[in-house]
């Protein structure tokens, strides 16, 4: 199974996270979810209560307004916020559309530059053409694709960015995380580092912390599209036991204040209903007059109008074939502090 990263324990650390972790990664017995924090059908809601968001200014398209949107934080750890799906049905094509066709080019990063001469081609066109009805071959390369990174790059080995190491941040994912960040209190936010991570059904991301950053007062913002996962959300050493919830297709987490450093992982990625992709991905109720509709009380009019044009002109049995069997997460960061340029040794 693949696992991405393998954060070492600090000496004589006690590790209550690593047994939950295998709990819920083990294949070898059933899988057990009565302790999993489940907004779906409301399992273990008396470990969350309701957190209050602020209302934006504007919409943006494709998300419900505010005043729709169901968030909850952790009691444990209540900076881990939980947004249940606030995407209206169809919008979340949009978002798939643009992590397996654009931000995988260059000159975004990818796992694949490390051992592959993917150069210059649109890995998903040209996985398209190469395997047609068969996308989810696994010699496929869209297949081998396990994560991209935009705007300053995370660098895996070393743990850090570097000033002169950087894409452009796509506007999209931007206005998507402002917007994300202002309901929950941070309208100062700057997306300036994202990493997409493309899981399948046998794949774990292992305990980790997000600490190299240089702000850590900043959110990480984190959607998850296509196949539910199980997340773990601990503390900021292993000692702390892990709490775990589903997150399924359009949830968004959020990592702020006392969880902005918390171990988390995703033990498990597990098929997602049927009927709930239906809602997610269903585009029977956007019409192309909605560009005209959404631009009047938006301010991203040519973002509106890009969006709609791109669900309806995607060929989706396609990509839900890939998406059938894969997750997809973006985590958007801050990485300066307010003003600050980078400190001289990066
Ligand atoms: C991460 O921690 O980098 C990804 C978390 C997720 O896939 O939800």
């Amino acid at each position: 199974m693949a696992t991405y990263t393998e954060e070492e324990n600090r000496p004589d650390e006690v590790d209550n996270f690593k047994p939950i972790f295998k709990k819920y990664k083990r294949r070898d017995r059933p899988l057990d979810t009565s302790d999993v924090i489940d907004f779906d059908n409301g399992n273990n809601l008396h470990k969350v209560e309701e957190f209050k968001l602020e209302e934006p200014d504007h919409l943006l398209t494709g998300l419900k307004p505010v005043k729709k949107w169901k968030a909850y934080c952790l009691k444990s750890n209540p900076g881990f916020l939980f947004i249940v799906n606030p995407f209206e049905n169809g919008y979340q094509r949009y978002w798939v559309s643009r992590c397996v066709k654009d931000y995988p080019c260059r000159p975004n990063v990818r796992n694949l530059d490390a051992y592959m001469d993917v150069g210059d081609i649109n890995i998903w066109n040209s996985s398209m053409d190469t395997y047609k009805d068969d996308i989810t071959n696994k010699e496929c390369v869209m297949m081998k694709l396990r994560w991209v990174t935009m705007g300053y790059h995370y660098h895996w080995g070393t743990k850090k960015y570097y000033k002169d190491s950087k894409a452009p941040f796509q506007e999209d994912m931007s206005s998507l995380g402002r917007y994300v960040a202002s309901a929950i209190g941070y309208p100062k936010f700057s997306p300036e580092a994202a990493v997409l991570n493309y899981y399948h059904l046998d794949s774990s991301l292992s305990g980790h912390t997000d600490h190299s950053e240089f702000d850590h007062s900043a959110p990480l913002i984190s959607f998850s599209f296509g196949q539910d996962a199980i997340f773990l959300i601990g503390g900021e050493t292993k000692e702390t036991e892990p709490s775990a919830v589903f997150l399924r297709s359009g949830d968004i987490c959020v990592m702020s204040s006392s969880a902005r450093l918390s171990y988390h992982a995703v033990p498990r990625i597990m098929e997602s209903s049927s009927e709930r992709n239906h809602a997610c991905f269903d585009i029977s109720g956007i019409s192309k007059l909605d560009t005209e509709s959404s631009s009047s009380h938006s301010c991203e009019s040519t973002l509106d109008k890009k969006i709609v044009e791109r669900i309806h002109s995607d060929n989706w049995d396609f990509m839900s074939k890939y998406l059938g069997q894969t997750r997809i997460n973006f985590n958007i960061r801050q990485v300066l502090e307010p003003n600050r340029e980078f400190p001289a040794e990066s």
